[in-house]
């Protein structure tokens, strides 16, 4: 598909006014994306497995208005007006206007909340904005008319079309958003061995998954709680001119080949290879780009060390990962919990910020309520 494919044909009915909701769930990268290019493609293909606790629930309440030739909304994040959202909203409605063409036609009131603290690190930005994109689609399934949709469908898109253009355009607010329409595993990439892959949108992993990969845990340490001193837009764009960039955007292609073998025998040893390696090349990027940065902290480390060594005594298959951040991400089969929750709550939870953490584990994507 091509990026025109997702202008809808002029709107044939009009809804005055209406409220949907969705609940979208966070993400995480086992193959990052780090390097994008205009408008929002990136640079190497990623893989995630979607999040099921950590999400975001956003109410869009839209009624119709006299277009001004500019955007009308307001932002309210758990029942307070949100201006500092403003400008992130603005850009993401301009990027996408060309694909929603009834949002000069409305006011919107954006409420939205998190299930995780604002304050925990962990970027909202990729359930937030799958939310909002989730909710601007079923408007639009609303306006279109019953013959003259993509896919068919009785007066509404079908299903394949409606969570693509959803990703779509969740990617046009925030990179990573595009992978957490669904899940369990989503590829975000041109990839030449994943049938179906696209620098446009994510699609689900069309391949078989071996049950050591069901219902995967991930337990996020909560390192530290502040603002990142560098956004992931900066770091994307240090991407640019940066002397290792293409080797790297070759290794992310070759990792998610290696995973397809993986995936399909349940070669946890092989994964963890791969997630570790994926997530120090993260931070290896932003050690060596310039301005050079370093985002972990000096409890990232020491919980890193710590797997390690829990790791080699009992030869449990718990591993971590990094995003763009402080925060660990720790990564294990369902069946070894309850050690790794022990481990986590005797050893790791003194590396902890306030000792938070959040148990979470794969998903399957959004659900509208
Ligand atoms: O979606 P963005 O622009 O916030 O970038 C996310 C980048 C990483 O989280 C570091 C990696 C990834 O693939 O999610």
């Amino acid at each position: 598909m091509r990026a025109k494919d997702f202008i809808p044909k002029p709107y044939q009915n009009a809804k005055i006014e209406g409220k949907v909701t969705w609940s979208s769930p966070s993400n995480i990268a086992l193959v990052k994306y780090w390097g994008k290019r205009e408008p929002q493609l990136p640079e190497n293909p990623s893989i995630s497995f979607t999040l099921s606790n950590c999400k975001t629930i956003t109410t869009l309440g839209y009624s119709k208005r006299e277009n001004d030739g500019k955007f009308s909304f307001e932002v309210v994040l758990d029942g307070e007006k949100k201006d500092a959202f403003k400008p992130k909203i603005e850009t993401f409605f301009n990027r996408v206007e060309a694909y929603l063409p009834f949002l000069k036609d409305y006011h919107f009131k954006i409420e939205t909340q998190n299930t995780f603290p604002h304050s925990s690190g962990i970027a909202s930005s990729a359930s937030g904005m799958s939310a909002l994109a989730l909710c601007l689609m079923n408007i639009e399934q609303t306006l279109v008319a019953p013959h003259d949709t993509p896919g068919g469908g009785q007066g509404a898109y079908d299903e394949s079309y409606f969570f693509k253009k959803a990703s779509f355009l969740a990617r046009l607010g925030s990179g990573s958003a595009c992978r957490s329409v669904e899940g369990p595993l989503v590829v975000w990439g041109t990839h030449d061995k994943i049938v179906g892959s696209s620098d446009l949108f994510g699609v689900t992993y069309p391949f078989e998954v071996h049950p050591n990969f069901s219902n995967y845990q991930d337990v996020i340490l909560l390192v530290d709680k502040g603002e990142k001193q560098v956004s992931s837009s900066v770091g994307h764009n240090l991407m640019r001119d940066h002397p290792f960039a293409q080797e790297r955007f070759h290794q992310a292609h070759y990792h998610l080949t290696a995973l397809k073998k993986i995936f399909k025998e349940g070669n946890l040893e092989a994964f963890i290879g791969i997630v570790e390696r994926e997530a120090l090349t993260l931070h290896a990027m932003m050690m060596t780009s310039m301005p050079y940065f370093i985002l972990m902290k000096p409890n990232t480390l020491k919980i890193i060390n710590a797997i390690w060594s829990f790791r080699a005594k009992t030869g449990l298959k718990v591993c971590f990962t990094l995003d763009a951040g402080a925060n660990v991400h720790v990564l294990f089969p369902e069946n070894e919990t309850k050690q790794v929750l022990e481990f986590i709550n005797n050893e790791l939870v003194a590396y902890c910020e306030n000792g938070n953490y959040i148990c979470d584990q794969i998903g399957y994507g959004a659900k509208k309520l």
